[in-house]
């Protein structure tokens, strides 16, 4: 029977997997720590480790686990910024991904968190709750007719284009890999930054996108911009974004994950002092809607990322390969 370490395991993702594990030949662990190097010796034992977004991967947890005999780390997630793959290779270590769970869970949440800061809902809901019906403040603005950014048009920035063509939106389009037969208006990444009422980000954190949202980028957008971000937080440089917010040149932003996510998102903090000044003033802006990288959390998703990774271990162990390697 295969052992198999799950980390930064939350209640949704044991159901998930416990709900899935009916006929297979594995055992699992649930642990609820990140995977760091200070947590790295709980992975003795196991064949397989289990992390997700936050567990840090990198060289030395990396060299650690191969000692240990880990033979392939399942990341159940689409995203794997947070693994050396460098060290990976070296190590002769396979790592597998879920490239697509629900691209609709992501997109739609991006759209769930434009509407609720241009039309204010997240207001409206804590007012009313107090029997207070006023309306100053409240005014928003028709998305219908709105020139939408969308960077990055693969699984889930396809998605999010449907939905903003179904909302009435001009979208344009910028790729690094354009898509030829796609019928989306690409356009430079600067044309993008210009032209865009609302941006929306949907690439990859790789090399050259990290901080791909900048001071120099910001003051190339419109005035009162909304920037949406469900992708991941180092695109944006939140301290330049900030100060954009605090001169009044971005009107909105919507973040679902955060650069310093790792030290704060999944857990609870309230009644504490947040260790983080950039992130507590962001939360504290009347404009900006923050999420703790919340936009994959839907049933069918968590469900598609249970099976999918037991599909990769039990592929992996028996020597097939399904096209979800990343090495
Ligand atoms: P995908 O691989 O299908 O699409 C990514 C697109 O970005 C591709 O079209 C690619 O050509 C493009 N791209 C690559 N480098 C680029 C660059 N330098 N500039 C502009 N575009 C570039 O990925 P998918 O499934 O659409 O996911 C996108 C991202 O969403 C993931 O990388 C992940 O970081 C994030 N994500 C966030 C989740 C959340 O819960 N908030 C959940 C799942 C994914």
């Amino acid at each position: 029977m295969l052992k198999l370490a799950m980390f930064d395991t939350k209640g949704y993702d044991r159901a998930a997997f416990e709900a899935r594990l009916a006929g297979r030949d594995v055992e699992i662990k649930f642990f609820e720590p990140n995977l760091s190097c200070d947590t790295v010796a709980l992975c003795a034992g196991y064949d397989c480790v289990i992390p997700f977004v936050n567990d840090r991967l990198d060289a030395d947890v990396i060299e650690c686990i191969a000692r240990m005999g880990v033979k392939l780390i399942a990341l159940r997630c689409a995203g794997y910024n947070n693994v050396d793959l460098d060290a990976a290779r070296a190590a002769g270590i396979t790592v597998m991904r879920v490239p697509a769970y629900s691209p609709y869970a992501i997109a739609e949440h991006a759209m769930a968190m434009l509407l609720t800061i241009v039309r204010r809902t997240h207001k409206a809901y804590i007012r009313t709750r107090d029997y207070n019906f006023s309306l100053n403040g409240m005014v928003g603005f028709d998305l219908h007719g709105k020139t939408v950014g969308v960077v990055g048009t693969g699984r889930i920035g396809r998605v999010f284009i449907d939905i903003c063509r179904g909302f009435g939106m001009h979208v344009i389009a910028y790729d690094a890999y354009p898509a030829a037969d796609a019928g989306i208006e690409y356009v430079s990444k600067e044309e993008l930054l210009s032209r865009s009422d609302i941006i929306s980000l949907h690439c990859p954190l790789t090399k050259d996108t990290y901080h791909m949202v900048d001071e120099a980028a910001l003051s190339t957008m419109k005035k009162g911009v909304v920037i949406v971000n469900t992708s991941r937080g180092a695109l944006i440089d939140a301290e330049a974004l900030l100060n954009a917010i605090k001169r009044r040149h971005v009107g909105a932003a919507c973040l679902d994950v955060y650069e310093e996510e790792g030290d704060f998102f999944f857990e609870d903090f309230s009644g504490h002092i947040l260790d983080d000044d950039v992130l507590s003033r962001l939360i504290s802006m009347p404009n900006v809607l923050v999420t703790g990288h919340q936009a994959f959390l839907t049933e069918e998703a968590l469900d598609n990322i249970a099976s999918t990774t037991l599909d990769n271990v039990r592929d992996f162990f028996a020597g097939v390969k399904n096209g979800n390697e990343i090495i």
